[in-house]
């Protein structure tokens, strides 16, 4: 982006409603899209704008949820009780009025809006010396929104809440009001006290228009970039809608990035995934949290990546990977699932239905075939034969399995752990393998024995 806005502004995030229409005992800035939750698209917004005084106006039943999920980085002001998108603002003016600087309110719902968007109306604000400011959509309206009215000669005098599809415009246009708000300090300062509460006993903050109005003040505009960047989230449907738009910008983003996308709909990447150059994805595929993918990697189909990184020219196939680490020229799958605290080396190989977790295996070590291996540290160039079981729960605790460089495990081992199996040992198929093997040694049977 070029430009930010820099310092001369304090930010404010209204967070405080309380998101009846969501039905949820989740707050709703608290929902996620795309693996983030809704607070923090205004917060990483006006972070992108430099801004670094943000107050973010939160209720007595959320703040501690919120504040756990953004942490020390801004002020938390409570709305005591929720009267309001006004009310929410006059609350958080003792504190922050005094200041010279402009204010930038924002809804905490508003999900799709790009900095672009905000940076344009704050810069016109200021341009234009403005007592207050809005950023508006024309024309693209089946939400229940703000409509902004103007007079004949264009001027905005006032904003009426309305389901926008069954609105009648004055002069036959849409225009809907966004959710972002600059205001001069002085103007808000004077101003804020004089909205009155509707007859439910709110007072909406999109009342100062008309108060502005009212005291000969320009009210200045500027239209969002997108459309699409209007939509808020205030129930399910909309949280699917805005979803689904969030989803399609961030895969745009990855293809034109050279990340090919073999079938862009049936693809889910969070926020903060990071893919590496020439990698594919491949249909039916989720890459979760905080997942980072090498250069020309193969990725799907039918796969879930969740928190995990995974090293250049690595394969994964209808496979389930949860907050683990694989190196390069890894190949996993089909229907594999690596848990929690799982290690692949370069070039390992996990072939079909194996289930690791908090498991290393080292270079170039293979488990084709249908294996648990949890609790495992495994040397490089190791052999798992089909049918391997690390026991390594005795319905008290959890124990170890050591596997040296070079073994053999043959095909059904079963290793109760605490166990070791030496460097270049062999087990022989079926054993039950109850005691540590020693190096190059080969155990059979059952319990296995060591013959060699
Ligand atoms: C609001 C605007 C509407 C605009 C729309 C854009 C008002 C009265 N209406 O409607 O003009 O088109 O956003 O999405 O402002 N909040 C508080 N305290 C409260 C009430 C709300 O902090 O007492 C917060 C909410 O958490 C939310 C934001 O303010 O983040 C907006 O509130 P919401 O109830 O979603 O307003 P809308 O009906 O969407
Ligand atoms: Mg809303």
């Amino acid at each position: 982006m070029t430009g930010i806005i820099g310092n001369q502004w304090t930010g404010v995030i209204l967070a405080a409603g309380q998101g009846t229409r969501m039905k949820s005992s989740l707050p709703k800035v608290l929902h996620q899209i795309c693996g983030r939750e809704l607070i923090k698209y205004p917060t990483e917004l006006m972070t992108q704008l430099n801004i670094e005084n943000i107050f973010i106006v939160v209720s007595p039943e959320n703040a501690e949820a919120i504040r756990q999920e953004l942490g020390d980085g801004f002020e938390y002001v409570v709305q005591s009780d929720p009267r309001g998108t006004g009310d929410a603002l006059e609350c958080v003016l003792p504190v922050i009025l005094g200041t010279d600087s402009q204010i930038l309110v924002m809804n905490g719902d508003v999900p799709l809006l790009r900095p672009e968007s905000v940076q344009k109306v704050c810069l016109s604000h200021l341009d234009k010396s403005a007592s207050m400011s809005l950023l508006t959509v024309l024309d693209v309206i089946d939400q229940e929104l703000g409509i902004v009215h103007r007079d004949m000669e264009g001027r905005i005098t006032h904003i009426v809440e309305a389901t926008a599809r069954l609105a009648p415009q004055s002069n036959g246009v849409l225009e809907a009001n966004v959710g972002v708000y600059c205001f001069d300090s002085k103007f808000i300062g004077d101003s804020i006290n004089l909205i009155k509460p509707n007859r439910v006993g709110e007072r909406y903050i999109t009342d100062l228009v008309a108060i502005a109005d009212g005291q000969g003040k320009d009210i200045n505009s500027e239209n969002c970039f997108h459309p699409e960047e209007l939509l808020g989230v205030n129930n399910r449907l909309e949280l699917s809608k805005v979803e689904a738009i969030e989803r399609r910008r961030i895969v745009e983003h990855w293809m034109l990035s050279g990340v090919t996308i073999q079938d862009p709909e049936s693809v889910y990447i969070d926020h903060d995934v990071v893919i590496g150059q020439d990698s594919i994805i491949l249909a039916n595929t989720a890459l979760r949290g905080t997942t980072l993918i090498g250069e020309n990697c193969q990725i799907g189909p039918n796969s879930v990546i969740d928190n995990s990184i995974i090293g250049d020219r690595s394969r994964i196939t209808c496979s389930i990977l949860e907050c683990s680490t694989i190196e390069f020229d890894v190949e996993v799958g089909p229907f594999s699932h690596l848990r929690a605290n799982s290690y692949l080396e370069s070039g390992v190989h996990v072939g079909n239905y194996v289930e690791i977790k908090n498991t290393r295996l080292s270079q170039r070590s293979a488990a084709g075939h249908f294996s648990y291996l949890g609790d495992a540290t495994i040397g490089s160039d190791v052999n798992i034969g089909a049918g391997t079981i690390t026991c390594n729960y005795d319905g008290v605790e959890k124990h170890s399995t050591i596997i040296g460089s070079g073994a053999f495990i043959g095909c059904d081992t079963l290793l109760v752990a605490p166990v070791s199996v030496g460097m270049g040992a062999t087990t022989g198929a079926g054993a039950v393998v109850t005691k540590d093997v020693p190096e190059s040694r080969l155990a059979v049977g059952v319990p296995a024995r060591i013959v060699r």
